[in-house]
């Protein structure tokens, strides 16, 4: 059980309350950061007042219940408010990347790089030695892109013709298309989101040809141990994480409305406001 001192906001937490598949009255959010207040029963995990980060569901709130599997202690020289950036943002990234087969000398194209997820994977690939190409939607979006590891940014895909080995697509819709046009022969795009919102219309003959793939991608299974990679990498400064706006959870609206504006650059946190205090945690025996 953990009190949360921390959650970020996510796309698809916005994705979530619209989608009619969160039913009314459960609790929103993914990533959840703060301290221990009862430790697993079965011994496993970490002690009480451990500070944590988590990939959960029911993040918006006070306290949660945490499955093990599902957190990772946060390094001493780590802020939860930066921890909490890193679960579905960061594991996203993380493990498109590993799924795509990247390698030294690849030539990666991320769209939507000014993202959450975009920032992550521009990073973690540019780390893996690969050539990286972000791909933005306007000038004031490439901001902090170059120093984070990109050889390119782009808006768009505008002049990008040399082909690219892995694509991180977060688009979707006609950048989808254009990115699938621009892949090599083996070569891997992985379709992680599609905040684009449009369909994506393949010419005929599109997909005829030597062999690539296009993958569905989603975050499965407990994400404890990237979150213990992705910490460690945080907490060295090997992965930078890019706060665009912090406040209280009272100023939800204004956080959601500058995360669907496209207004944040990196990740949207959210600071928990505590109410009165808590119920005292019932033991197995009341
Ligand atoms: N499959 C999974 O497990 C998984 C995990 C994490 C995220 N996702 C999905 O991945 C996507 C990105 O998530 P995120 O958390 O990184 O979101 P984010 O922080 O809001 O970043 C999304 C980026 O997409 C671009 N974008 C937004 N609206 C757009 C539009 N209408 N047309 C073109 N580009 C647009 C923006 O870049 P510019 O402002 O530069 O255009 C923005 O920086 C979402 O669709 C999310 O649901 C999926």
């Amino acid at each position: 059980m953990v009190d949360v001192s921390h959650a970020s906001l996510n796309y698809g937490d916005l994705n979530d309350a619209r989608s009619g598949r969160v039913p009314v009255g459960a609790v929103l959010g993914s990533d959840a950061a703060g301290a221990v207040v009862q430790a697993a029963a079965d011994g496993t995990g970490p002690a009480v007042g451990t500070q944590v980060v988590a990939l959960t569901s029911g993040a918006f709130a006070e306290r949660v219940a945490i499955d093990v599997g599902a957190l990772a202690g946060i390094p001493k020289n780590l802020e939860p408010a930066q921890a909490v950036a890193l679960p579905v943002a960061g594991v996203a990234a993380l493990r498109s990347l590993r799924a795509a087969g990247l390698g030294p000398g690849k030539r990666v194209l991320i769209t939507g790089a000014s993202g959450g997820v975009g920032r992550f994977a521009v990073q973690l690939a540019a780390r893996a030695g690969a050539h990286v190409i972000a791909s933005v939607g306007s000038a004031t979006r490439r901001e902090g892109l170059a120093e984070a590891g990109a050889g390119e940014v782009l808006i768009g895909l505008e002049g990008l013709q040399r082909p690219v080995d892995v694509v991180i697509d977060s688009v979707g819709g006609p950048q989808l298309v254009a990115a699938w046009n621009l892949l090599a022969p083996g070569g891997s795009v992985q379709s992680v989101g599609w905040t684009s919102g449009e369909p994506a219309v393949f010419p005929p003959y599109a997909t005829v040809g030597p062999a690539k793939s296009l993958t569905s991608f989603v975050i499965e299974g407990d994400a404890g141990a990237d979150l213990a990679v992705l910490t460690e990498l945080a907490a060295e400064g090997a992965v930078t994480v890019e706060i665009g706006w912090q406040g209280s959870w009272d100023r939800f609206n204004e956080a959601a409305e500058a995360l669907r504006g496209r207004r944040i650059p990196g990740k949207a946190v959210l600071e928990v406001a505590r109410g009165e205090l808590h119920a005292p945690i019932p033991s197995p025996q009341d």
